[in-house]
């Protein structure tokens, strides 16, 4: 995939999207890059403020719902690439509008697929179709064991279903008519720029503003938490060095259970803003939880390393001390993206919670 000249990258405004847009612009002046994003609630310019200027970037604002944008787009453009990732992307969002989750996770996907198979019409060698997906199509774990590329699907949430039936589309792409597909699914990222209703992100907000931290029932759900920026490498290599066709996960053997990180976050955010160690805990507020709340997520990444060399390049103490001090440092976009809308959502999800 070396030779790939222009490269669209769908969801680029947004949290991950971000940091692949940012990586592609600056390791590869010899591609172009259109990051294609609709703008959403999720979708913020001021993440890519240091690359806007840069000859090898645009962005384009639009739908990937919109068939009709989406085919003149491809038109327009003659892509060789594309690396998908416009999503509805929250859980919590699902549960109270799955029907948004279909349109853009499904019905966007299957238009950029159509897109790209009539515009690359059975001439895909040289062309690539990157799929970007969650572990959360596994379904959920007990105590033991991992989730392989092998694993049977069995999504629980609105959220899930639709990125699963997402994933299915776009195998059958490639083994229907020949579309070189690459999909990952990969566990749940953190870094900077991340939209603050995750769980990561609204802690550090509630920490610093002295408010409730909402942990979801007993706090005993596990996740396998991976440096956004480990994962947009991962991308990167998946992208130039995967087989059409293949599927890799991504993640960073790193299971943490919500409230002992909770704690870690607190213990961390004391000492950043001179508290006295064990005042920011006391935040800690156990609310109802989410409903069909998948207990445990853990990822196999060991095809990755083994095929591709891949591993995280951090820990997680270090990259949750990167991650803290840039929330601190970046209190203006923290400020502007939990004003207007964002509050309305926080009090519907969390008020008498
Ligand atoms: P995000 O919600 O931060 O960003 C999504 C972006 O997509 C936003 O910029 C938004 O404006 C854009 N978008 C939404 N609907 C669109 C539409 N109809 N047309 C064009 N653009 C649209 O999401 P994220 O956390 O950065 O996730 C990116 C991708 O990675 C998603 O596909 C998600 O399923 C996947 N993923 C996320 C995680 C995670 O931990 N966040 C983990 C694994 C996989
Ligand atoms: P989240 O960041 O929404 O990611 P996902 O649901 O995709 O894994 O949630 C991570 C975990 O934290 C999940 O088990 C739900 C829990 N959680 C809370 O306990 N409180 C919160 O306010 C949020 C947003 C999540």
């Amino acid at each position: 995939m070396q030779s790939t000249k222009k490269i669209i990258i769908t969801g680029g405004a947004g949290f991950i999207g971000s940091h692949v847009v940012r990586r592609f612009v600056k390791n590869y002046p010899q591609y172009t890059i259109i990051n294609l994003d609709k703008l959403t609630y999720a979708g913020n310019l001021a993440n890519l403020k240091d690359i806007e200027n840069e000859p090898n970037y645009s962005f384009v604002k639009g739908d990937i719902v919109d068939i009709q944008f989406i085919n003149t787009f491809f038109e327009e453009q003659q892509p060789d690439a594309i690396i998908h990732l416009a999503a509805e992307s929250h859980v919590d969002r699902s549960i109270s509008n799955p029907l948004e989750f279909v349109m853009t996770n499904v019905v966007g996907t299957v238009n950029l697929l159509n897109a790209a198979k009539n515009l690359w019409k059975g001439d895909f060698e040289n062309k690539r179709f990157y799929h970007v997906s969650t572990d959360e199509v596994y379904g959920t774990l007990g105590e033991d064991g991992m989730f392989t590329e092998n694993t049977a699907y069995d999504p629980h949430s609105p959220y899930s279903a639709s990125k699963a039936g997402s994933d299915h589309f776009v195998r059958a792409y490639h083994d229907t008519y020949g579309l070189n597909t690459v999909i990952s699914n990969c566990s749940n990222n953190y870094g900077s720029f991340h939209f603050p209703e995750k769980l990561i992100p609204l802690a550090i907000n509630n920490i610093k503003q002295n408010k409730p931290v909402p942990v979801y029932g007993k706090g005993e759900n596990i996740r396998d938490w991976l440096w956004v920026e480990d994962h947009a490498r991962a991308i990167d290599v998946i992208f130039h060095k995967a087989a059409a066709g293949s599927t890799y996960n991504i993640g960073g053997h790193n299971e943490w259970k919500n409230i002992d990180l909770i704690k870690l976050l607190s213990s961390i955010l004391d000492n950043k803003l001179g508290r006295d160690e064990g005042e920011s805990a006391k935040l800690i507020t156990y609310v109802t939880d989410r409903a069909g709340h998948d207990l445990r997520y853990a990822i196999d990444a060991s095809k990755l390393k083994n095929e591709l060399g891949w591993e995280p390049s951090i820990t997680f103490e270090q990259g949750l001390e990167k991650t803290v001090d840039w929330y601190l440092a970046n209190e203006k976009w923290l400020d502007d993206v939990t004003s207007g809308h964002y509050q309305d959502y926080y009090n519907e999800q969390y008020t008498n919670r």
